[in-house]
Protein backbone atom coordinates (compact mmCIF):
# COMPACT_ATOMS: atom_id res chain seq x y z
CA UNK A 1 0.00 0.00 0.00
CA UNK A 2 1.27 3.97 -0.74
CA UNK A 3 1.45 6.16 1.54
CA UNK A 4 -1.59 8.28 1.49
CA UNK A 5 -1.28 11.45 -0.65
CA UNK A 6 -1.63 14.67 0.71
CA UNK A 7 -1.58 18.31 -0.19
CA UNK A 8 1.64 19.88 0.90
CA UNK A 9 -0.05 23.05 2.27
CA UNK A 10 -3.36 24.41 2.63
CA UNK A 11 -2.60 27.20 0.16
CA UNK A 12 -2.07 24.73 -1.91
CA UNK A 13 -5.30 22.99 -1.40
CA UNK A 14 -7.22 25.96 -1.63
CA UNK A 15 -5.35 27.09 -4.62
CA UNK A 16 -6.23 24.02 -6.41
CA UNK A 17 -10.17 24.13 -4.93
CA UNK A 18 -10.24 27.73 -6.53
CA UNK A 19 -8.66 26.63 -9.68
CA UNK A 20 -11.19 23.62 -9.80
CA UNK A 21 -13.95 26.03 -9.14
CA UNK A 22 -12.75 28.92 -11.63
CA UNK A 23 -13.03 28.26 -15.24
CA UNK A 24 -15.58 28.78 -18.39
CA UNK A 25 -18.03 29.15 -15.38
CA UNK A 26 -16.78 32.48 -14.07
CA UNK A 27 -14.93 33.35 -17.74
CA UNK A 28 -17.63 32.57 -19.94
CA UNK A 29 -20.80 31.87 -18.08
CA UNK A 30 -21.51 34.75 -15.99
CA UNK A 31 -20.13 37.72 -17.31
CA UNK A 32 -22.47 38.36 -20.16
CA UNK A 33 -25.51 37.37 -17.97
CA UNK A 34 -24.30 39.74 -15.78
CA UNK A 35 -24.77 42.42 -18.11
CA UNK A 36 -27.57 41.39 -19.38
CA UNK A 37 -29.77 40.73 -16.07
CA UNK A 38 -29.55 44.08 -14.18
CA UNK A 39 -25.58 44.58 -13.74
CA UNK A 40 -25.06 45.40 -10.20
CA UNK A 41 -28.37 44.06 -9.00
CA UNK A 42 -27.49 40.37 -10.68
CA UNK A 43 -23.73 40.70 -8.92
CA UNK A 44 -25.44 40.96 -5.45
CA UNK A 45 -28.09 38.15 -6.30
CA UNK A 46 -24.68 36.07 -7.25
CA UNK A 47 -23.17 36.85 -3.83
CA UNK A 48 -25.93 35.82 -2.03
CA UNK A 49 -26.43 32.87 -3.78
CA UNK A 50 -22.91 32.11 -3.36
CA UNK A 51 -23.26 32.38 0.36
CA UNK A 52 -26.68 30.41 0.84
CA UNK A 53 -26.25 27.68 -1.76
CA UNK A 54 -22.59 27.54 -2.89
CA UNK A 55 -20.91 28.23 0.45
CA UNK A 56 -22.99 24.89 3.00
CA UNK A 57 -22.35 22.99 -0.06
CA UNK A 58 -18.50 23.11 -0.33
CA UNK A 59 -18.47 22.87 3.19
CA UNK A 60 -20.44 19.79 3.11
CA UNK A 61 -18.44 18.03 0.35
CA UNK A 62 -14.88 19.26 2.24
CA UNK A 63 -17.06 17.08 5.59
CA UNK A 64 -17.38 14.06 3.75
CA UNK A 65 -13.73 14.28 2.46
CA UNK A 66 -11.45 15.08 5.20
CA UNK A 67 -13.79 12.89 7.79
CA UNK A 68 -13.30 10.16 5.86
CA UNK A 69 -9.79 10.88 3.94
CA UNK A 70 -11.45 8.77 1.05
CA UNK A 71 -11.93 9.65 -2.71
CA UNK A 72 -15.55 10.32 -3.87
CA UNK A 73 -17.28 6.70 -3.86
CA UNK A 74 -15.48 5.05 -0.76
CA UNK A 75 -16.04 8.16 1.25
CA UNK A 76 -19.87 7.56 1.42
CA UNK A 77 -19.29 4.28 1.54
CA UNK A 78 -17.56 4.65 5.01
CA UNK A 79 -19.95 6.99 6.51
CA UNK A 80 -22.73 4.92 5.37
CA UNK A 81 -22.28 1.43 5.11
CA UNK A 82 -24.21 -1.30 3.11
CA UNK A 83 -26.68 1.65 1.95
CA UNK A 84 -27.00 2.93 -1.32
CA UNK A 85 -25.90 6.09 -0.70
CA UNK A 86 -22.80 5.77 -2.91
CA UNK A 87 -24.33 5.86 -5.69
CA UNK A 88 -23.45 9.71 -5.38
CA UNK A 89 -20.07 9.31 -5.67
CA UNK A 90 -20.91 6.93 -8.86
CA UNK A 91 -22.98 10.01 -10.26
CA UNK A 92 -20.18 12.07 -9.60
CA UNK A 93 -17.66 10.22 -11.30
CA UNK A 94 -19.38 9.69 -14.40
CA UNK A 95 -20.94 13.45 -14.41
CA UNK A 96 -17.18 14.52 -14.49
CA UNK A 97 -16.27 12.66 -16.91
CA UNK A 98 -19.06 13.40 -19.16
CA UNK A 99 -17.80 17.18 -18.22
CA UNK A 100 -14.49 16.72 -18.95
CA UNK A 101 -15.43 15.57 -21.94
CA UNK A 102 -17.02 18.21 -23.56
CA UNK A 103 -14.88 20.63 -21.84
CA UNK A 104 -11.71 19.70 -23.06
CA UNK A 105 -12.86 20.86 -26.40
CA UNK A 106 -13.07 24.54 -25.01
CA UNK A 107 -10.20 23.69 -24.13
CA UNK A 108 -8.51 22.33 -27.50
CA UNK A 109 -10.35 26.07 -29.41
CA UNK A 110 -7.96 28.08 -26.53
CA UNK A 111 -4.77 26.24 -27.27
CA UNK A 112 -5.69 26.67 -31.43
CA UNK A 113 -6.02 30.06 -31.15
CA UNK A 114 -2.66 30.34 -28.96
CA UNK A 115 -1.20 28.71 -31.84
CA UNK A 116 -2.39 31.35 -34.14
CA UNK A 117 -1.25 34.16 -31.91
CA UNK A 118 2.41 32.34 -31.89
CA UNK A 119 2.35 31.97 -35.81
CA UNK A 120 1.18 35.11 -36.78
CA UNK A 121 -2.22 33.91 -37.93
CA UNK A 122 -3.91 36.60 -36.66
CA UNK A 123 -2.99 40.03 -35.89
CA UNK A 124 -2.56 43.16 -37.96
CA UNK A 125 -5.69 44.61 -37.96
CA UNK A 126 -7.38 42.62 -40.86
CA UNK A 127 -8.38 39.01 -39.10
CA UNK A 128 -11.81 38.02 -39.71
CA UNK A 129 -12.63 35.98 -36.79
CA UNK A 130 -15.92 35.20 -37.41
CA UNK A 131 -14.49 33.32 -40.42
CA UNK A 132 -11.24 32.09 -38.10
CA UNK A 133 -13.62 30.67 -35.37
CA UNK A 134 -15.84 29.11 -38.03
CA UNK A 135 -13.04 27.59 -39.96
CA UNK A 136 -11.42 26.07 -36.39
CA UNK A 137 -14.54 24.62 -34.68
CA UNK A 138 -15.54 23.25 -37.89
CA UNK A 139 -12.29 21.67 -38.81
CA UNK A 140 -12.66 18.42 -37.40
CA UNK A 141 -8.40 17.53 -37.73
CA UNK A 142 -7.63 20.80 -35.88
CA UNK A 143 -10.39 20.78 -33.20
CA UNK A 144 -9.93 17.01 -32.39
CA UNK A 145 -6.34 17.63 -32.61
CA UNK A 146 -5.95 20.69 -30.24
CA UNK A 147 -8.72 18.93 -27.83
CA UNK A 148 -6.25 15.53 -27.50
CA UNK A 149 -3.21 18.25 -26.77
CA UNK A 150 -5.31 19.62 -24.07
CA UNK A 151 -6.35 16.36 -22.51
CA UNK A 152 -2.75 15.07 -22.67
CA UNK A 153 -1.66 18.20 -20.08
CA UNK A 154 -4.03 17.26 -18.24
CA UNK A 155 -3.43 13.62 -17.75
CA UNK A 156 0.54 14.50 -17.42
CA UNK A 157 -0.64 16.83 -14.59
CA UNK A 158 -2.61 14.14 -12.76
CA UNK A 159 -0.59 11.29 -13.43
CA UNK A 160 2.04 13.24 -11.50
CA UNK A 161 -0.09 13.31 -8.45
CA UNK A 162 -1.72 15.47 -5.63
CA UNK A 163 1.86 17.75 -4.55
CA UNK A 164 3.97 17.16 -7.68
CA UNK A 165 1.27 17.43 -10.27
CA UNK A 166 -2.07 19.13 -9.01
CA UNK A 167 -0.94 21.17 -6.47
CA UNK A 168 2.10 22.85 -8.34
CA UNK A 169 0.39 23.52 -11.22
CA UNK A 170 -2.25 25.30 -8.95
CA UNK A 171 0.33 27.16 -6.94
CA UNK A 172 1.74 28.44 -10.52
CA UNK A 173 -1.21 28.97 -12.88
CA UNK A 174 -3.60 30.57 -10.67
CA UNK A 175 -1.21 33.60 -9.27
CA UNK A 176 -0.46 33.67 -12.68
CA UNK A 177 -4.23 34.16 -13.43
CA UNK A 178 -4.98 37.26 -11.04
CA UNK A 179 -1.83 38.67 -12.46
CA UNK A 180 -2.69 38.38 -15.95
CA UNK A 181 -6.34 39.73 -14.99
CA UNK A 182 -5.07 42.81 -13.29
CA UNK A 183 -2.95 43.82 -16.38
CA UNK A 184 -5.95 43.26 -18.67
CA UNK A 185 -8.06 45.10 -16.32
CA UNK A 186 -5.43 47.73 -16.25
CA UNK A 187 -5.41 47.96 -20.10
CA UNK A 188 -9.57 47.72 -20.61
CA UNK A 189 -10.36 50.11 -17.84
CA UNK A 190 -7.93 52.78 -19.20
CA UNK A 191 -9.31 52.79 -23.08
CA UNK A 192 -11.91 55.73 -23.91
CA UNK A 193 -15.20 55.24 -22.51
CA UNK A 194 -14.49 52.70 -20.53
CA UNK A 195 -16.97 53.50 -18.20
CA UNK A 196 -19.51 52.54 -20.60
CA UNK A 197 -18.58 49.07 -20.27
CA UNK A 198 -18.35 49.41 -16.26
CA UNK A 199 -22.14 50.97 -16.06
CA UNK A 200 -23.02 47.32 -18.12
CA UNK A 201 -21.85 45.25 -15.66
CA UNK A 202 -22.19 47.29 -12.60
CA UNK A 203 -25.23 49.44 -13.11
CA UNK A 204 -27.95 47.86 -10.82
CA UNK A 205 -30.97 47.58 -12.54
CA UNK A 206 -33.38 45.32 -10.54
CA UNK A 207 -36.37 45.49 -12.81
CA UNK A 208 -34.36 42.71 -14.93
CA UNK A 209 -33.75 40.61 -12.85
CA UNK A 210 -36.66 38.32 -13.43
CA UNK A 211 -37.36 34.87 -12.70
CA UNK A 212 -35.55 33.26 -15.78
CA UNK A 213 -31.90 35.21 -14.45
CA UNK A 214 -32.69 33.98 -10.61
CA UNK A 215 -33.29 30.49 -11.85
CA UNK A 216 -30.22 30.66 -14.20
CA UNK A 217 -28.01 32.26 -11.02
CA UNK A 218 -28.85 29.72 -9.02
CA UNK A 219 -28.30 26.71 -11.37
CA UNK A 220 -25.00 28.18 -12.04
CA UNK A 221 -23.84 28.59 -8.15
CA UNK A 222 -23.28 24.70 -8.71
CA UNK A 223 -21.76 24.79 -11.89
CA UNK A 224 -19.31 27.81 -10.78
CA UNK A 225 -18.65 26.23 -7.45
CA UNK A 226 -17.26 22.90 -8.94
CA UNK A 227 -20.08 21.26 -6.28
CA UNK A 228 -22.54 18.47 -6.52
CA UNK A 229 -20.34 15.92 -8.21
CA UNK A 230 -18.51 15.52 -5.10
CA UNK A 231 -14.73 17.11 -6.86
CA UNK A 232 -14.22 18.88 -3.51
CA UNK A 233 -15.17 14.87 -1.19
CA UNK A 234 -11.96 14.07 -3.61
CA UNK A 235 -9.67 17.05 -3.51
CA UNK A 236 -10.52 17.29 0.40
CA UNK A 237 -9.77 13.99 1.15
CA UNK A 238 -6.07 14.85 0.52
CA UNK A 239 -6.20 17.45 3.51
CA UNK A 240 -5.01 16.58 7.11
CA UNK A 241 -7.14 15.64 9.47
CA UNK A 242 -6.59 18.28 11.90
CA UNK A 243 -7.15 20.98 9.18
CA UNK A 244 -9.76 23.92 9.06
CA UNK A 245 -12.09 23.52 6.08
CA UNK A 246 -13.85 26.59 6.99
CA UNK A 247 -11.36 29.48 6.32
CA UNK A 248 -10.02 27.49 2.91
CA UNK A 249 -14.25 27.12 1.78
CA UNK A 250 -14.36 30.52 2.50
CA UNK A 251 -11.24 32.03 0.35
CA UNK A 252 -12.53 29.34 -2.50
CA UNK A 253 -16.27 31.40 -2.65
CA UNK A 254 -14.31 34.81 -2.25
CA UNK A 255 -12.17 33.76 -4.96
CA UNK A 256 -14.63 32.89 -7.53
CA UNK A 257 -16.37 36.16 -6.64
CA UNK A 258 -13.62 38.34 -7.64
CA UNK A 259 -12.59 36.57 -10.47
CA UNK A 260 -16.19 36.78 -12.29
CA UNK A 261 -15.91 40.41 -11.67
CA UNK A 262 -12.45 40.48 -12.93
CA UNK A 263 -13.36 39.04 -16.14
CA UNK A 264 -16.35 41.09 -16.28
CA UNK A 265 -13.86 44.36 -15.66
CA UNK A 266 -11.30 42.89 -18.44
CA UNK A 267 -14.03 41.90 -21.40
CA UNK A 268 -17.28 44.91 -21.27
CA UNK A 269 -15.22 48.15 -20.59
CA UNK A 270 -13.06 47.20 -23.69
CA UNK A 271 -15.51 45.98 -26.02
CA UNK A 272 -17.84 49.08 -25.81
CA UNK A 273 -14.85 51.19 -25.20
CA UNK A 274 -14.06 49.78 -29.34
CA UNK A 275 -17.69 49.92 -30.19
CA UNK A 276 -18.41 46.12 -30.45
CA UNK A 277 -21.60 45.04 -29.41
CA UNK A 278 -21.21 42.12 -26.28
CA UNK A 279 -22.75 38.49 -27.00
CA UNK A 280 -23.44 35.73 -25.18
CA UNK A 281 -21.11 32.25 -24.98
CA UNK A 282 -18.53 31.19 -27.62
CA UNK A 283 -18.99 34.12 -29.63
CA UNK A 284 -18.03 36.83 -27.07
CA UNK A 285 -14.70 34.97 -26.23
CA UNK A 286 -13.77 33.93 -29.43
CA UNK A 287 -15.29 36.39 -32.27
CA UNK A 288 -16.05 39.68 -30.22
CA UNK A 289 -13.07 40.54 -27.87
CA UNK A 290 -10.21 38.97 -30.13
CA UNK A 291 -11.71 41.47 -32.58
CA UNK A 292 -11.78 44.21 -29.74
CA UNK A 293 -8.06 43.16 -29.08
CA UNK A 294 -6.69 43.65 -32.71
CA UNK A 295 -8.16 47.65 -32.82
CA UNK A 296 -5.69 48.00 -29.23
CA UNK A 297 -1.93 48.75 -29.62
CA UNK A 298 -0.21 45.75 -29.01
CA UNK A 299 -3.48 43.67 -29.44
CA UNK A 300 -1.77 40.44 -30.02
CA UNK A 301 -0.27 41.07 -26.75
CA UNK A 302 -3.24 41.54 -25.31
CA UNK A 303 -4.99 38.97 -26.87
CA UNK A 304 -2.35 36.22 -26.13
CA UNK A 305 -2.47 36.93 -22.18
CA UNK A 306 -5.75 36.71 -22.18
CA UNK A 307 -6.12 33.12 -24.06
CA UNK A 308 -2.94 31.81 -21.71
CA UNK A 309 -5.51 33.00 -18.47
CA UNK A 310 -7.71 31.62 -19.90
CA UNK A 311 -6.57 28.15 -20.61
CA UNK A 312 -4.95 28.10 -17.19
CA UNK A 313 -8.36 28.56 -16.24
CA UNK A 314 -10.09 25.71 -17.70
CA UNK A 315 -6.82 22.97 -17.35
CA UNK A 316 -7.10 23.63 -13.04
CA UNK A 317 -10.88 22.70 -13.58
CA UNK A 318 -9.91 19.56 -15.52
CA UNK A 319 -7.36 18.64 -13.42
CA UNK A 320 -10.14 17.83 -10.79
CA UNK A 321 -12.43 16.54 -13.33
CA UNK A 322 -9.63 14.20 -14.46
CA UNK A 323 -8.66 13.53 -10.84
CA UNK A 324 -11.92 12.45 -9.26
CA UNK A 325 -12.45 9.72 -12.01
CA UNK A 326 -8.91 8.41 -11.54
CA UNK A 327 -8.93 8.31 -7.44
CA UNK A 328 -11.86 6.60 -7.59
CA UNK A 329 -10.42 3.91 -10.02
CA UNK A 330 -7.29 3.42 -8.34
CA UNK A 331 -8.56 3.92 -5.01
CA UNK A 332 -4.49 4.80 -3.05
CA UNK A 333 -3.37 1.67 -4.60
CA UNK A 334 -1.04 3.78 -6.70
CA UNK A 335 -0.91 3.20 -10.27
CA UNK A 336 -2.03 7.05 -10.93
CA UNK A 337 0.18 7.69 -13.87
CA UNK A 338 -0.74 4.91 -15.79
CA UNK A 339 -4.51 5.31 -15.19
CA UNK A 340 -4.32 8.73 -15.65
CA UNK A 341 -3.13 7.43 -19.33
CA UNK A 342 -5.97 5.05 -19.74
CA UNK A 343 -9.40 7.19 -18.07
CA UNK A 344 -7.65 10.29 -19.74
CA UNK A 345 -7.83 8.44 -23.26
CA UNK A 346 -11.29 7.54 -22.71
CA UNK A 347 -12.58 10.95 -21.73
CA UNK A 348 -10.79 12.05 -24.71
CA UNK A 349 -12.50 9.25 -27.61
CA UNK A 350 -15.65 9.86 -26.17
CA UNK A 351 -15.70 13.95 -26.06
CA UNK A 352 -14.74 13.68 -30.23
CA UNK A 353 -18.36 13.65 -30.87
CA UNK A 354 -19.23 16.81 -29.01
CA UNK A 355 -15.68 18.43 -30.95
CA UNK A 356 -17.23 17.39 -34.04
CA UNK A 357 -20.68 18.48 -33.62
CA UNK A 358 -19.47 21.98 -34.24
CA UNK A 359 -18.95 20.85 -37.98
CA UNK A 360 -18.96 17.74 -39.99
CA UNK A 361 -21.72 16.40 -37.15
CA UNK A 362 -23.61 19.68 -37.04
CA UNK A 363 -26.75 17.38 -38.36
CA UNK A 364 -26.81 15.56 -35.53
CA UNK A 365 -29.57 16.28 -32.84
CA UNK A 366 -30.14 14.64 -29.52
CA UNK A 367 -33.68 16.06 -28.32
CA UNK A 368 -33.56 18.88 -30.76
CA UNK A 369 -29.81 19.84 -29.53
CA UNK A 370 -26.20 19.47 -30.75
CA UNK A 371 -24.23 16.49 -29.23
CA UNK A 372 -21.92 19.00 -27.46
CA UNK A 373 -25.31 21.30 -26.16
CA UNK A 374 -26.98 17.84 -25.33
CA UNK A 375 -24.38 16.89 -23.11
CA UNK A 376 -23.77 20.24 -21.40
CA UNK A 377 -27.60 20.08 -20.66
CA UNK A 378 -27.56 16.85 -18.91
CA UNK A 379 -24.54 17.81 -16.73
CA UNK A 380 -25.39 21.17 -16.04
CA UNK A 381 -29.13 21.27 -15.44
CA UNK A 382 -29.53 17.63 -14.50
CA UNK A 383 -26.66 15.34 -12.94
CA UNK A 384 -25.19 18.27 -11.29
CA UNK A 385 -28.52 19.69 -9.40
CA UNK A 386 -29.26 15.93 -8.55
CA UNK A 387 -26.08 15.26 -7.00
CA UNK A 388 -25.85 18.34 -5.52
CA UNK A 389 -29.64 17.76 -4.04
CA UNK A 390 -28.46 14.15 -2.92
CA UNK A 391 -25.31 15.72 -1.06
CA UNK A 392 -27.12 18.11 1.31
CA UNK A 393 -29.74 15.55 2.06
CA UNK A 394 -27.06 12.83 3.13
CA UNK A 395 -24.68 15.59 5.43
CA UNK A 396 -27.92 16.99 6.54
CA UNK A 397 -30.28 13.72 7.76
CA UNK A 398 -28.20 11.03 7.30
CA UNK A 399 -25.30 11.90 8.88
CA UNK A 400 -25.10 12.56 13.05
CA UNK A 401 -25.26 16.75 13.84
CA UNK A 402 -22.70 15.81 16.97
CA UNK A 403 -20.42 14.78 14.05
CA UNK A 404 -21.07 17.23 12.06
CA UNK A 405 -20.32 19.92 14.57
CA UNK A 406 -17.53 18.25 15.79
CA UNK A 407 -15.94 18.41 11.94
CA UNK A 408 -16.86 21.92 11.55
CA UNK A 409 -16.16 23.58 14.45
CA UNK A 410 -14.26 22.70 17.68
CA UNK A 411 -15.16 25.95 19.24
CA UNK A 412 -18.36 26.86 20.86
CA UNK A 413 -18.32 29.67 20.28
CA UNK A 414 -19.39 29.41 16.41
CA UNK A 415 -22.20 27.27 17.77
CA UNK A 416 -24.85 30.15 16.01
CA UNK A 417 -23.17 29.64 12.65
CA UNK A 418 -23.04 26.34 12.80
CA UNK A 419 -26.84 26.16 13.00
CA UNK A 420 -27.23 29.05 10.18
CA UNK A 421 -25.14 26.17 8.00
CA UNK A 422 -27.26 23.15 9.01
CA UNK A 423 -30.88 24.67 8.54
CA UNK A 424 -29.69 26.31 4.99
CA UNK A 425 -28.07 22.67 4.33
CA UNK A 426 -31.41 20.68 5.48
CA UNK A 427 -33.90 22.87 4.38
CA UNK A 428 -32.82 26.16 2.36
CA UNK A 429 -30.57 24.13 -0.26
CA UNK A 430 -32.62 21.16 -0.55
CA UNK A 431 -36.28 23.45 -1.03
CA UNK A 432 -34.19 25.92 -4.13
CA UNK A 433 -32.58 22.85 -5.81
CA UNK A 434 -35.72 21.18 -6.28
CA UNK A 435 -37.72 24.68 -7.11
CA UNK A 436 -34.52 24.91 -10.15
CA UNK A 437 -34.58 21.61 -11.44
CA UNK A 438 -38.49 21.79 -12.30
CA UNK A 439 -38.11 24.83 -13.54
CA UNK A 440 -35.38 23.81 -16.10
CA UNK A 441 -36.64 20.83 -16.93
CA UNK A 442 -39.84 22.32 -17.90
CA UNK A 443 -41.70 20.55 -15.63
CA UNK A 444 -43.64 23.63 -13.82
N1 LIG B 1 -16.40 25.14 -11.93
C1 LIG B 1 -15.95 24.84 -13.25
C2 LIG B 1 -16.17 26.04 -14.14
O1 LIG B 1 -16.73 27.03 -13.76
C3 LIG B 1 -16.65 23.64 -13.82
C4 LIG B 1 -16.58 22.44 -12.96
C5 LIG B 1 -17.74 21.88 -12.46
C6 LIG B 1 -15.36 21.85 -12.63
C7 LIG B 1 -17.69 20.77 -11.63
C8 LIG B 1 -15.29 20.74 -11.81
C9 LIG B 1 -16.47 20.20 -11.32
O2 LIG B 1 -15.77 26.03 -15.25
Amino acid sequence: MEQKEQWSSKIGFILASAGSAIGLGAIWKLPYVTGMSGGGAFILLFVLLSLLIGFPLLLAEFIIGRSTQKEAISAYKQIAPGSKWHWIGYLGVITCFILLSFYSVIGGWIIQYIVFCLTGKVGGGNTDYEMLFMESVTNPLLSVGAQALFMIITIMVVGKGIQTGIEKASKFMMPALFILFIVLIIRSLTLENAMEGVSFLFNPDFSKLNSESILFALGQSFFLLSVGVSVMVTYSSYLPKGDSIVQPAFSVVTMNLFISIFAGLAIFPAVFSLGFEPTAGPGLLFIVLPSVFEKMVLGTIFLLIFLVLFLFATLTSAFSLLEIVVASVSKGRGGRNRLSWIIGILVFVVGIPSALSFGIWSEISIFEKSIFDAADYLVSNILMPVGALLISIFVSYRMQKSILKNELIQKTKYSFLFEVWYFLLRYIVPLVIIVVFLDVTGII
